[in-house]
Parts: C-alpha cells; sequence; structure tokens
C-alpha cells in the first residue's frame, strides 16, 4: 500500500514512486506537516527527531503546546496558530472558533467520487489508495474528514476535504481549503503562476516569496483569462530542468484562491482552494460539503518533471469519455472567416474547400440562432434563423455530411440576451438582485444556473437540438463574467453559495449532457481561455486556448499552458493574416506549427488562399493526421522559452520512445546570420536518431550534449524535425 501509518509515532506515510507525503499528530493530537519532497525510505520516524520544537514569544500555549509554532497540516482559525487558516467557520454563538481533535483513520483502496465534483480518478482500485482522516470540533459536533489519495504509479497526490455538521445547529462555512500545508525554510523559494486576460491568457510569472501573503483568485465566477488555479513553488534556483518544485492545481472552474503566507521565522504556508471571498455557505445539521479537489506534485528535477506528472493525469485520469484517448477530427471554424455574416450556401462553400485540402469537422460558429447579426441579441433563442438558414441546422448539417465531413455547432447555453424571447418569457432567470439594476457582458445577461430550473431547461434545449441533426461536436461557449451575484430563489442568508451553487449547477448539466450524448466531442471555450481550467477538462476533453491566434502570441500562450496542461486539452487553429487580434503577419508555416501543437484546425475561409498556400494546408493536415496523436499522447519537454530567449522550442518524444518531434522558432529575427544552440531532452543517448526529412543520422548524445545549430532565418520562423530512432 502507498500510505501507512506508524502508530508507534502516530505518523502517516504517503509514498509515490519518487516521492513521500509525512504528516504526523504532534503531542498526540495536533496534525503535524513534516515533510513533502523526495522519497522517505525510513520507516519509523519520531516528530521529534526532525523537528525542535520552540515556544516563541507571544504564541500562546494550548494543552502545553503552541501550535503557532508547529508546521501544521490543516490548521483551523482560533488556536494560537495565528497565520492564515484552512478551516474558518461561524457556530450558532458567533463564535468562529473551531478546535479539531483527531477521531480516527481508514486507508482504503482506490480513490472516491466527489459528490457534484469534478475529480480525478481510477479506472482500477489498485491504482491508487486513500486516507480519510477524521477529525471533530468537540463543542459543534462539526466533523471533518481530510481525504488524501496516492497513486501507485504517479507522483501525485490528491486532497480534499468533506464536512459534515452532525450538531444541532446550523454552521457558517467561511473558508475551507482543499489543501494546505508549511515549509520551514519559505524564504528558498518562488512562487510561480499564470497570469493574464482575454487575448493574453496564462503567461508564466515569477516573484519571491516574501514576508506576508501573497495569492492568485478569481472572484468573476469563472476560474478567469486573469488568474489560472494553479501555482507552484520552485526553490530559488529551479529551472526547467534542476532543482525542487512543488505544483499545486485546483480540479474547480468557479471564484478560487491559491496563496502562500510566510511569517517572520520564513514559515511558509502554501493553500488552494475555494475562494473565501464573498462566501459562505449554510450547513444545516445533517448536511455535507464537499470541497472541490486539489492536485499536489513535486519534482525534483523542475519545472518539467512537475509538467510531465501533471500532464499524464490530466490525459488519462482527469478527462474521460471516448475522445480521451482517439483522434479528433481536424476541423474548420468560420467564426474568424465570417462572423456573423454567413448564409447556408456560404458554410456550404467554406467547408468544400476545406474538405478538398483534408479538414475532417466543420464547425458553425455563433449566429445561427433567433435574429442573431450582431452580439446585442437572441441569446436563449436556440432555434435557427431561417433567414441564415432556410434548412435548419438539421439542412445543413445534412449538407455538411455529403461532404463526407461531420458537422459541429456552437452554444452559450448560460447566458441570455434581453433581446431574447427567453428573457421576454423568463427575465427572473437572469441572474440579478431584486431592486438593483444589472451589468451587462458584451451586451448580455447570465443565466441563474443556480437554480435547478434553468439547469433543466438547458438540459432540455440541449437535448433537442443535439438530437434534431447529425451533430458531432458542439463548442460551449461562456462570454462573460458574473457581476451582481446572487439568486432570486436563494434566502438572505444563502446568497454567499451562490457562486459555488453556479458552479455545481454547470457540473450538472455538462455530466448530463456528457453522458447522454457520448459520441459528442464537447470543447469549451469562454472567450478563448477564460475557463481554461482542470474541472472543465472532467466534462470535455480541449478547451478553445484563446481567442488570440496569432502564431506568435501563441508561443507564448500555450508556452505557458502547458506548465499544468498537456496538448491534448488545447485547441489551437491557423487563421487568417494580418492577424485579426495583432494585424501581426506570420508565416503560414509557423501559424501551422504552432496549431499542430494543439487540437489541430483552421480558422478562415481556405478559398481566399492562394494555389500554393493551399498546397501546403494539405500538407499541413496531412503532417497532423500521422503525428498530431503522437504529439498528444507523447512526453513533452520545453527546450526553449520564449519568455526568457528570442526563441520557442518544444520537444515531444513518443510513448514507445521511437520518435521525437522537435518544433522551433524565432520570435523575431537577428541580423549577422545569428546561431542558436537547441539542445533536445530525454533521448537515449547511445542510441542513433534520423531526422527524417534531410535523413541525417545524429547519436542521442549529440543532439543532448552538442545539440543542433539553429540559424536566425527572420522574424517568426519555425521549423518542424522528426527523428525515428533506428
Ligand atoms: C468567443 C470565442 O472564443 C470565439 O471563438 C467565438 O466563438 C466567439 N465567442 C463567438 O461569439
Amino acid at each position: 500500500m502507498s500510505i501507512r501509518f506508524d502508530e508507534k509515532n502516530l505518523v502517516f506515510y504517503l509514498n509515490t514512486p519518487n516521492t513521500s507525503y509525512l504528516f504526523g499528530l504532534y503531542a498526540g493530537r495536533i496534525p503535524m506537516h513534516i515533510h513533502y519532497g523526495k522519497k522517505i525510505t525510513a520507516d519509523s520516524l519520531a516528530m521529534e527527531d526532525v523537528y525542535t520544537y520552540v515556544n516563541r514569544g507571544f504564541s500562546p500555549v494550548y494543552e502545553g503546546v503552541s501550535d503557532n509554532d508547529l508546521p501544521l497540516e490543516f490548521p483551523c482559525f482560533g488556536s494560537p496558530d495565528m497565520r492564515i487558516p484552512a478551516f474558518h467557520a461561524r457556530y450558532q454563538d458567533g463564535s468562529t472558533v473551531t478546535k479539531l481533535t483527531y477521531q480516527g483513520h481508514r486507508i482504503e483502496a482506490g480513490k472516491p467520487k466527489l459528490s457534484g465534483l469534478p475529480a480525478t480518478y481510477v479506472e482500477d482500485e489498485k491504482e491508487a489508495d486513500t486516507l480519510y482522516v477524521e477529525y471533530r470540533d468537540e463543542l459543534t459536533n462539526l466533523k471533518l474528514t481530510k481525504i488524501y489519495t496516492v497513486y501507485n504509479d504517479r507522483d501525485i497526490i490528491t486532497s480534499t476535504v468533506n464536512i459534515e455538521n452532525n450538531g444541532i445547529d446550523t454552521v457558517e462555512l467561511l473558508r475551507v481549503m482543499s489543501m494546505s500545508f508549511d515549509i520551514l525554510d519559505g524564504r528558498n523559494y518562488d512562487f510561480i503562476h499564470l497570469q493574464g486576460a482575454w487575448a493574453r491568457e496564462r503567461h508564466i510569472e515569477k516573484r519571491p516569496v516574501l514576508n506576508g501573503g501573497q495569492y492568485i483568485d478569481s472572484k468573476r465566477g469563472a476560474s478567469s483569462h486573469h488568474h489560472n488555479p494553479f501555482f507552484c513553488l520552485a526553490e530559488k534556483n529551479a529551472t526547467e530542468y534542476e532543482g525542487g518544485v512543488y505544483g499545486f492545481g485546483l480540479v474547480y472552474s468557479g471564484n478560487f484562491i491559491g496563496g502562500t503566507e510566510m511569517n517572520s521565522e520564513d514559515q511558509l504556508r502554501a493553500y488552494l482552494g475555494l475562494n473565501d471571498f464573498n462566501f459562505r455557505w449554510m450547513l444545516q445539521p445533517g448536511e455535507a460539503f464537499q470541497a472541490p479537489e486539489a492536485i499536489m506534485t513535486y519534482s525534483d528535477k523542475g519545472f518539467h518533471k512537475m509538467s510531465q506528472a501533471f500532464h499524464s493525469l490530466v490525459r488519462k485520469r482527469l478527462c474521460r469519455g471516448k475522445f480521451r484517448d482517439t483522434e479528433r477530427p481536424v476541423l474548420i471554424n468560420n467564426w474568424e472567416a465570417t462572423y456573423f455574416d454567413f448564409d447556408e450556401e456560404k458554410i456550404v462553400n467554406i467547408a468544400s474547400t476545406a474538405k478538398e485540402l483534408g479538414v475532417e469537422l466543420m464547425v458553425l460558429d455563433d449566429g445561427w440562432f433567433g435574429h442573431r447579426d450582431t452580439d446585442t441579441s437572441s441569446l436563449g433563442d436556440w432555434y435557427p434563423d431561417p433567414k441564415k438558414l432556410p434548412n435548419g441546422i438539421s439542412g445543413l448539417a445534412k449538407r455538411i455530411n455529403d461532404l463526407g465531413m461531420q458537422f459541429g455547432l456552437w452554444f452559450e447555453p448560460e447566458m441570455i440576451s434581453h433581446d431574447s424571447d427567453l428573457y421576454r418569457a423568463h427575465p427572473e432567470w437572469a441572474i440579478q438582485i431584486k431592486g438593483r439594476k444589472q451589468s451587462v457582458g458584451r451586451h448580455q445577461l447570465v443565466l441563474d444556473l443556480s437554480r435547478k430550473d434553468v439547469c433543466d431547461y438547458i438540459i432540455g434545449f440541449m437535448s433537442d437540438v443535439l438530437s434534431s441533426a447529425p451533430i458531432s461536436y458542439v463548442k460551449w461557449d461562456m462570454n462573460r463574467y458574473i457581476s451582481e451575484p446572487g439568486s432570486l430563489l436563494l434566502s438572505p442568508q444563502q446568497q454567499q453559495e451562490f457562486h459555488h451553487r453556479y458552479m455545481l449547477g454547470v457540473y450538472r448539466v455538462l455530466e448530463e449532457l456528457a453522458n447522454k450524448f457520448p459520441d459528442v466531442l464537447f470543447e469549451g471555450c469562454s472567450g478563448g481561455g477564460g475557463r481554461f481550467d482542470l474541472g472543465m477538462l472532467y466534462y470535455y476533453p480541449q478547451i478553445w486556448t484563446s481567442d488570440d491566434t496569432d502564431a506568435v502570441e501563441r508561443m507564448y500562450i500555450q508556452y505557458g499552458t502547458s506548465m499544468l496542461y498537456p496538448t491534448t486539452t488545447m485547441g489551437a487553429h491557423v487563421s487568417a493574416v494580418p492577424n485579426h487580434q495583432v494585424h501581426r503577419v506570420t508565416p503560414l508555416k509557423t501559424r501551422g506549427h504552432m496549431a499542430m501543437m494543439g487540437r489541430f484546425g483552421y480558422e478562415l475561409d481556405l478559398n481566399t488562399l492562394t494555389e500554393e498556400e493551399k498546397e501546403m494546408v494539405r500538407e499541413q493536415i496531412k503532417t497532423y493526421k500521422k503525428w498530431g496523436q503522437v504529439i498528444h499522447e507523447s512526453d513533452m519537454y520545453r527546450l526553449k522559452s520564449p519568455f526568457e530567449s528570442n526563441y520557442f522550442g518544444m520537444e515531444f518524444i513518443s510513448q514507445d520512445r521511437k520518435n521525437v518531434i522537435v518544433v522551433y522558432a524565432s520570435v523575431m529575427g537577428e541580423p549577422c546570420d545569428k546561431y542558436d544552440r537547441l539542445l533536445l531532452k530525454g533521448l537515449e543517448l547511445d542510441a542513433t536518431y534520423r531526422d527524417i526529412d534531410t535523413g541525417k543520422t545524429y547519436s542521442g548524445s549529440v543532439l543532448e550534449h552538442i545539440g543542433l545549430a539553429m540559424k536566425n532565418d527572420g522574424d517568426f520562423v519555425s521549423k518542424m524535425m522528426i527523428f525515428e530512432k533506428l
């Protein structure tokens, strides 16, 4: 078993293949964090041997010990520990003090499902073990179960908490973190996370951990373009391939918070969970509250090993369904080709040329329903506009199928326009506070998915449309954040439950639709990557990475995204030049290479290309059909960071280690034919690798230690090299 309890010393050992996570019950009762990092092989360890307790000034003592002076495993507010707690609640008497006492634990094979929430999973009980540690607040009879799952063959540990109100009064949950643990030498770490904005998502940002607190969060009702529910703590000297790195991700798509707090003694606390800002959950007697799942990994070999552990987990034990392991169709999407200005003929025309060049799926984007000629109307009226589609969705889908292509359709199910039949019939379904005006975002309001009737309505209309025509793919968009949060149906005391209830509603809808339509490929989207997170990937296996389709912008966005997410999850399309977002002109070849490192497609009218360009498209599709799935199943190595150099480089090694695919690009051209040295990674040093285009052969040791001398051929120029091991 990967989990063990040392009865003598009261220490829990959680062991993955290369890491250990240890905590114990200090003084027989206080959950104390001991170690997370490299594997510990000792089988018996006394806490006193690895930690010297000192009672510092101004640390109050409770039954002989101050937990303010200990590294803690799951701190609750109100004890002598004055640092940021993992748990904070208000009780019937108005007090906010919780004192947990250890009640017992059990270790079980497998991994539990989390009620109503997405989570990583196992396919066989033997893949993981789960530890349930039970604590109780004596005064109120609140039961808190901290749940850890340890994967046997992955360096991954998951953490969550379940709270049961076994008392007789309502308990107000104010802060519930999914994971929290302390590190003694915090000053030696950097905090690395992904920040951005619409069309500039998930850029890597690094800052030192300093005294006091720092955090990333979302209060927007979605995980957001701005911060991703993910961060790393990395040793100061850590690089892509060296040094200790902790990675943490939250399997959640709504308001979250993740951060650190370091005290004056350099003790660092890291935490991740639901955002406690504007959160208050009224837990009634007899009810339970399930927190989202946090996933954690530790790498002793820099960021790349962290990313590889996450990539494999996301690919195989978070994403689900028929498309998890299969090739997915090369698609063309009409959005940047037509925006709202299209009709059936135009779409069939785009599709026919795309089909000739090898595209397999035609996706009809926004504007097909109600009278939506601009973004000011019709969200909620999910019936085809007869002006544009006289033969309806089924008529168009049939013509696309007759071309030999699959058909896909865009929806924005969580939204409602003022100018819609749905709003005229159900104004109360929009998120609102009685008596206050609502803000609009892109002229639209958000439906209140904390309501069961609204969720049922969405499941109903989506099922109707999906059953009415041969629709093989759905793009599920969400184009604004939530302001004026609240629900007409929630009691005054429950209004701050709204955001989490909204997410539970979204998850219920997605779960039902995924079960009902297992053959439909769902792609998530939120103005590009505004909800690109682990929660959503449980329901749809790919997400539109960004509305920015420029090849250079994508170097940064996809590189940053790859810290946590594998290429198989990233929608990436070749679009027209000048690019619609940044007006840059990049070579078609570079646009192709960047898109092939994601779920590949086109986002332009291919009829506008020259014959030579069309030929290149044909070749791109052939290349992707041959190597795309290999890329998506491969181990990824980041070779050159555009954030730290003038270059982008990524390498993919197939699971059988026989193929190596390298994509390399320059951001800007440099004068005097400057060379850049590209060192490959992860090869067998004694093996010989053949470049399948040039036929040249190289020893693995040459490719890794001498590398390839890459000549800078100008602005935005890229190259794809494919090697096979002989
Ligand atoms: C935002 C998406 O990210 C785009 O790809 C497109 O679908 C538009 N919405 C349509 O309104």
